[in-house]
């Protein structure tokens, strides 16, 4: 059976891959800061769910110690936050210049940019020993520097930094047979993104499964905007 591990899986769009992933029968290992609370992710059926804040090294060792043996297809690091000090977009003033809060920043840094790295990191055994060879990266267009607009400096500055550890660790990756790509999943109603956004999840989710599925090796180290089209850097 295909196996994909999702971070963040308890709402929002790491809930939808594990929908989506599961009615379509891959097995799914849903990870989340609080099982208990997982109400929406325990609905599914067939989720192995697993604890895990991606930013606390010792629960990224304590799964990657449990999931030993199990080999993983796909991963999705998936988990992410808008903001250090639970600002929203438009209001936050921990990321606003002036008054710009440094700790604040450090956890948007540490929990979108660090995290993915060293949850890849930590599961490169059982990448290794899966079929699927492929790490998807669930970053943002608003860490293109092509594109790049004003406000939202740490999550702007921690999905570049993203991008740009993405293209550093590709070129180990290559050598271990594995693949990865960062994808923008649209502007999608999720509590970060607002009920206003462009995208339900489903619509996104769909469009990314069917871009992840048809993505090969020679694709590797791609930005990508959720339909497929390359981002610009
Ligand atoms: N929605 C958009 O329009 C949009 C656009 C571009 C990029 N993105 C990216 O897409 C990803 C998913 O966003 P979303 O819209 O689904 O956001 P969301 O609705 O706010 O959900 C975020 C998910 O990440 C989890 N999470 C946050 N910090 C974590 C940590 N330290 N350890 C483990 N899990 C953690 C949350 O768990 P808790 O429930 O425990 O907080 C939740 O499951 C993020 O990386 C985001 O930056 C979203």
């Amino acid at each position: 059976m295909t196996t994909v591990l999702i971070t963040g899986a308890n709402r929002g769009l790491g809930l939808e891959f594990a929908r989506q992933y599961a009615a379509d029968g891959w097995k799914v290992v849903g990870c989340c800061r609080d099982p208990d609370k997982a109400d929406a992710l325990k609905k599914i059926t067939g989720v192995q769910i697993e604890a895990l804040e991606t930013g606390d090294e010792k629960s990224i060792a304590a799964l990657a110690a449990k999931l030993k043996d199990t080999p993983i297809d796909l991963l999705i690091n998936n988990a992410g936050i808008y903001s250090g000090a639970n600002g929203t977009l438009g209001n936050d003033a921990s990321q606003t210049f002036g008054t710009i809060n440094g700790e604040a920043w450090d956890k948007v840094l540490r929990v979108n940019t660090i995290a993915p790295i060293l949850v890849t990191q930590a599961l490169l055994p059982n990448l290794q020993k899966g079929a699927g060879k492929k790490i998807v990266n669930i970053t943002s267009r608003m860490g293109s520097l092509t594109e790049m607009g004003a406000g939202s400096v740490a999550y702007r500055s921690s999905k570049t930094a993203l991008n740009g550890a993405m293209r550093v660790i590709m070129h180990d990756l290559q050598n271990m047979g594995l693949s990865i790509y960062n994808f923008h999943p649209g502007w999608v109603q999720t509590d970060m993104g607002g009920k206003g956004a462009h995208l339900t999840p489903e619509q996104s989710i769909t469009a990314m499964r069917a871009t992840i599925s048809k993505l090969t090796a020679k694709d590797s180290g791609h930005y990508l905007n959720y339909d497929g089209q390359i981002i610009p850097w």
